[in-house]
């Protein structure tokens, strides 16, 4: 099977709050599940960290969508690969809180410089999404 998997940071809007995070993600996982498409997303205060898998015709368009969408800014293509095989195939989109582990690991990693390093970053939802 063709899949891709992309993996994005980008910046809540000043006005999303954790409601409307909490909704973001609760309305993804309901339409994800619909379309094959599974994925990760660790919140904190400052960023949204997403990674989106599934066939690139489901993604592509998607994740034009959620450029567009106004409860986030300066959305960044972190890393893009094609893929056999799914890393979050339990989850049509998984989701974590970060408290600490996230403003330690995530802002060292994404910090100042947006370009920091994809294969780690994805290490870590893949952590997450495993529980550990
Ligand atoms: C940070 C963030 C992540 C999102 N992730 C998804 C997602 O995984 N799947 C999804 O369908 N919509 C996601 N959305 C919502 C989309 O931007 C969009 O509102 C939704 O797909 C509905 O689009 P439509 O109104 O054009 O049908 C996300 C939005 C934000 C701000």
């Amino acid at each position: 099977m063709d899949l891709i998997r992309v993996l994005y940071c980008s910046k809540p809007s000043e006005d999303t709050g954790y409601a409307e995070k909490l909704e973001i993600v609760t309305d993804a996982a309901e339409r994800n599940g619909r379309r094959a498409v599974t994925g990760f997303i660790l919140l904190d205060d400052e960023r949204f960290l997403q990674v989106l898998e599934g066939r690139p015709e489901t993604v592509r368009p998607l994740l034009e969508r959620i450029e567009q969408d106004p409860r986030h800014t300066d959305m960044e293509i972190l890393s893009e690969t094609e893929t056999e095989t799914r890393l979050f195939g339990h989850w049509s989109m998984g989701f974590a809180h970060a408290a600490q582990r996230v403003d330690e690991i995530a802002s060292a990693e994404l910090g100042e410089d947006a370009t920091s390093d994809p294969v780690k970053l994805l290490d870590l939802l893949v952590d997450l999404a495993r529980g550990e």
